[in-house]
């Protein structure tokens, strides 16, 4: 724990604004709770605050600090073990599964400042898909992008990937993927462009339609002949943008958020 005294703020302004900071107070200071409140997030945290003049919008007022009882609130009190898709589990390390649940896979993910704690429908069709079309025998290269928490190339650890590169533009999912995945796993810090072309047996990329128009030849690229790729984070209205992969082997949609299996045919731009 840092010898810092805590300190208490409340951050309101846009979500996306709010989230941002959190990554940075995650990375910049010991989080000891956040509690969301009427569209705001009080945080008690430890440590230099890091700048968050930049985020559009953001409000961020410092409260008194927080009292030992409020210390002891951490807001980690109703996590729990969820069936991210069937019979993929997913749960924080301070979680158990529920008793008589044998999960075919189980993922121990911290709940933390970057995305993917696996509840979010895009995270979900994204697993589910992985789960329905995962090869038989593990990849020699698997490859996430957009990696998030690294929750992803979790599951493919746990499915005996050999080799997994990911990446993402954010430096706070590079850090939190690199601590969640195991030693050897790749995690760079930018854009599928950065990584091996051609090379991977599963290709996954959870992004958001406007995103993953900008990515998807890069993203294509990095799949070998025959792979399965999954792309998931589009809104049912925005899925043309994943139309010239062909006919998908499966669509799943999860709470708005839709994603697909492809099968590879040839490698790009041979
Ligand atoms: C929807 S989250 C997915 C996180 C995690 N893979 C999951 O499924 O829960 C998308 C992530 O992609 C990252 N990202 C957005 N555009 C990207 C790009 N062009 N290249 C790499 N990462 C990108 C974001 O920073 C964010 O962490």
């Amino acid at each position: 724990m840092s010898d810092a005294a805590p300190q208490r703020l409340r951050l309101t302004g846009p979500a996306a604004s709010r989230e941002a900071a959190l990554d940075r107070l995650h990375v910049w200071t010991e989080v000891h709770a956040v509690l969301e409140d009427d569209g705001a997030d009080v945080v008690s945290c430890s440590g230099s605050l890091p700048d968050l003049a930049d985020l559009d919008g953001l409000c961020c007022e410092v409260l008194p600090p927080p009292t030992a009882a409020e210390l002891a609130v951490t807001g980690l009190e109703d996590d729990r073990a969820f069936e991210a898709a069937p019979g993929v589990w997913v749960r924080p390390p301070w979680v158990e599964l529920p008793a008589g649940v044998v999960p075919a896979v189980e993922l121990v993910v911290p709940r933390g400042g970057a995305f993917g704690s696996g509840e979010h429908g895009s995270t979900r069709a994204a697993l589910g898909l992985l789960h329905a079309h995962w090869p038989a025998e593990p990849p020699a290269h698997f490859v996430d992008v957009g990696t998030g928490s690294g929750i992803l190339a979790l599951y493919a650890a746990v499915r005996g990937a050999r080799g997994i590169d990911a990446c993402d533009v954010e430096e706070a999912s590079v850090v939190a993927a690199r601590e969640l995945l195991p030693v050897g796993s790749q995690v760079v810090r930018g854009t599928p462009g950065q990584l091996p072309a051609a090379r991977a047996e599963v290709v996954v990329a959870n992004l958001d339609g406007n995103q993953l128009r900008e990515a998807l030849d890069s993203v294509r690229a990095l799949a070998c002949s025959g792979a399965l790729l999954v792309v998931s984070g589009m809104r049912p209205h925005e899925t043309g943008v994943v139309e010239a992969l062909g006919a998908p082997l499966q669509r799943l949609e999860v709470e708005g958020y839709v994603g697909f299996a492809f099968r590879v045919v040839g490698v790009a731009g041979a």
